[in-house]
């Protein structure tokens, strides 16, 4: 049966915002209960028990009475409003929901600022993914398959975000830039007595549900029991607050302002589906078909049909136009030397900063074929990866033009004698977490899997709030055609972050990528290059069996950065870092953690970890102390392309 064909047995309701202030409840079908009976006055207790005790994390439930009478309650509050608030948007809907269903044992609501259901079965950890309900704000959006490109990707992002939280809080805010400056603030939330995979799956049901309900729309809310997904025009979050709980970039100004939305012209049309309780298990078992429809699809996709950025023409820029930004490719623009080319600082006319890669060999693909590779690498958007923004051909230059990133690459300061102190632990753990999200969405989230090979500290950019940016991503899909796990007979890489297999027999993987993200956080967390890194003996040793021989000694401290060591950083999540990073840089591929893992354990503390056995390449020899070697900021010296594996 088709989603739509369902959507038509469904009663839709419109009605005018104003109606919105005061919350949406509907009814439950578990029954009624009478007036003066012991469940109405468990009932009553159970509401003034949720707002009483719901704190600083802004979830609680309740279960009072007993056998029948049992009532179960859940509340929870939008991740960004105070306790204060949250208290009386719950007293609000709970005095609202008794009054909205004066008999019913079951009732759902939404306020503004919280959500709150009762029944008299189990609702704590229970995925309730229906009633759903729907609110739209009534702008249209322009360029809507871009717009829906750009809104899938942030709204991934997040999921992955809210799912990978706590069992206090699952909740995640940002924004991006969507076509014709559009930019998307939104925020995913789910109730935190879920399981990752439940919150995971309420929120990808509530996300495939925005073409059905919202298309076309600059903003939308599709709220369910157990999570809700929203998206706007203008910042509607307290970033401030998200803040302090996870870092959420701050949002820029909104380039254009549109015609806000909400009560002042009273024009937002409120659309609300009231799903009946016998068409909710269709729904449940369409959208299992739906989503797994959408999965296969997923996987047979051939990377030329890129919805989205309808064609190669409009991320296309004249060469003549990227030379008048770089000022003709002078020296004093030069950024650096990257992978396959030089990097250059640019200005288009309208002002915008970019940076632009001079790729200094033939790819060996046709036109078509690079134009292709652009044009997937331009699709994936994530705010710990650098944009591509688009390329330039024009007989044997290459080009392509990448968002500016303020703040240099990381080697810049971890290695730096000086700008290291610019990194504290607090800086320097969310910049082991996003690159981690980075690396995640490359290998899962994107719709092509794709394996980095070559991450390092120098391909890890830092934006003006010094959040990570990954670098470099997809070189290897331009230059190469086989990108699936397999083998390769031209290893391109970086000493000092190649795992043994692709070393020696060219073998690549996702693993190849977790193995150097563990080299990466010993790095970060040392202050130190494993390419060169030197003990105190002065010998050249190297930091993985340092830091393996140390952790396993119980003196994992002797691994941190002294700068850190005498800051206020916690040290248990300094060694809890240095032992993840061990397990990715396992001899075994298949003992490593995949990202999602990773991931996981740095957000989960609860998580115990496996016990990591010597790295990779461990020898014996050296020892002594990080805090003495020398600290130089030095290209990487030993860039490697074209070795002939054994
Ligand atoms: C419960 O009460 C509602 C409203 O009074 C009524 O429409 C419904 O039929 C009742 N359900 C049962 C099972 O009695
Ligand atoms: C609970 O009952 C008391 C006394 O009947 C009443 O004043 C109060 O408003 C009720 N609370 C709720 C949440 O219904
Ligand atoms: C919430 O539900 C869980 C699981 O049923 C239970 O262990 C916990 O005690 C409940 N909290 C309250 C305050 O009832
Ligand atoms: C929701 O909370 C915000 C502050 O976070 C407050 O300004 C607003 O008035 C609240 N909305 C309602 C309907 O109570
Ligand atoms: C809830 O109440 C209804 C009607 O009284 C009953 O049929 C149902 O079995 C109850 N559910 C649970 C889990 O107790
Ligand atoms: C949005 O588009 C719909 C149909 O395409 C149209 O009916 C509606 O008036 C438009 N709304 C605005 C605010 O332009
Ligand atoms: C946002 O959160 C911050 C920090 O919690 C708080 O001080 C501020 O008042 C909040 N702003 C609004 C508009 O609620
Ligand atoms: C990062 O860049 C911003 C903007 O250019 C600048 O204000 C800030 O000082 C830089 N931070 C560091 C640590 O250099
Ligand atoms: C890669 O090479 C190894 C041996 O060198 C072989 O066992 C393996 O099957 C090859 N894998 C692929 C995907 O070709």
């Amino acid at each position: 049966m088709s989603y739509e064909i369902l959507l038509v047995l469904l009663l839709v309701l419109l009605m005018q915002a104003d109606h919105l202030a005061l919350g949406q409840t509907i009814c439950g079908s578990n029954g009624n209960y009478s007036s003066n009976s012991a469940y109405s006055a468990n009932l009553n207790t159970t509401l003034s028990s949720l707002y009483t005790n719901i704190d600083n994390d802004g979830f609680y439930n309740a279960s009072i009475g007993q056998g029948a009478d049992t009532v179960n309650a859940l509340a929870l509050c939008r991740g960004d409003v105070q306790l204060n608030e949250c208290r009386d948007c719950v007293q609000k809907a709970g005095s609202n929901l008794v009054d909205s269903c004066p008999v019913q044992k079951q009732a759902f609501g939404w306020e503004e600022n919280c959500t709150l259901r009762y029944s008299n079965a189990t609702v704590y950890a229970s995925l309730a993914t229906a009633p759903a309900y729907y609110v739209i704000s009534p702008q249209n959006v322009t360029s809507p398959d871009r717009f829906r490109e750009a809104l899938r990707v942030l709204l991934d992002d997040l999921r992955g975000r809210a799912t990978g939280g706590s069992s206090a809080r699952k909740v995640a805010a940002g924004y991006t830039t969507g076509p014709d400056y559009q930019t998307i603030f939104s925020m995913v939330q789910c109730t935190p007595d879920l399981t990752s995979e439940d919150c995971n799956s309420c929120l990808d049901g509530a996300i495939s549900e925005i073409p059905l309900c919202c298309e076309g729309k600059r903003g939308a809310r599709v709220l369910r029991p157990s999570c809700y997904v929203r998206f706007e025009s203008t910042p509607f979050y307290n970033e401030t607050m998200l803040q302090e709980l996870e870092s959420v970039p701050l949002p820029p100004p909104p380039l254009t302002q549109p015609t806000p939305s909400g009560k002042k012209n009273g024009s937002t049309t409120v659309v609300i589906i009231v799903v009946v309780v016998v068409v909710c298990l269709l729904v449940a078992v369409s959208s299992v078909l739906f989503l797994r429809k959408r999965k296969k699809h997923k996987l047979t996709e051939i990377p030329q049909t890129i919805d989205g950025i309808s064609s190669a023409e409009s991320l296309q820029h004249a060469f003549s136009t990227i030379k008048a930004a770089t000022n003709d490719f002078s020296d004093e623009n030069k950024l650096g030397q990257g992978g396959f080319g030089m990097v250059y600082k640019g200005k288009f006319p309208n002002g915008q900063e970019i940076a632009v890669k001079r790729l200094s060999r033939d790819s060996g693909q046709g036109d078509m074929e690079f134009k292709n590779e652009v044009l997937l690498l331009a699709k994936l958007q994530h705010r710990n990866l650098v944009r591509l923004l688009g390329f330039s051909l024009e007989g044997m230059e290459k080009l392509l033009v990448y968002e500016f990133v303020q703040n240099a690459s990381l080697d810049n300061f971890i290695f730096d004698s000086i700008k290291h102190s610019d990194l504290d632990w607090n800086r320097r753990y969310k910049i082991i977490g996003g690159i981690a999200r980075g690396i995640l969405y490359l290998h899962e989230d994107s719709r092509h899997k794709i394996i980095h090979r070559d991450l390092k500290a120098s391909n890890i950019l830092l934006d003006r709030e010094m959040s990570p940016k990954i670098a470099d991503f997809g070189m290897a899909r331009l230059f190469e055609e086989d990108e699936t796990q397999g083998n390769t007979s031209r290893v391109v890489g970086t000493y000092g972050y190649m795992p043994p297999e692709y070393l020696i027999h060219g073998q690549f993987s996702i693993k190849s990528d977790v193995y150097s993200f563990g080299v990466l956080v010993l790095e970060i967390i040392c202050g130190c290059r494993n390419n060169g890194f030197r003990s105190g003996n002065g010998s050249v040793g190297d930091l993985l069996s340092f830091a393996w021989r140390s952790w396993q000694e119980g003196r994992g401290g002797e691994v941190v950065d002294p700068f850190l060591r005498s800051g206020s950083g916690s040290l248990n999540e300094m060694l809890r870092c240095i032992h993840i990073g061990l397990l990715c840089v396992q001899e075994n591929a298949a003992d490593r953690p995949t990202m999602a893992s990773v991931v996981l354990m740095l957000s989960s503390f609860s998580m115990t970890l496996n016990i990591p056995s010597a790295p990779a390449f461990y020898s014996t020899a050296g020892g002594g102390c990080a805090s003495e070697q020398p600290r130089r900021s030095s290209p990487d010296q030993a860039y490697i392309t074209d070795l002939q594996p054994r």
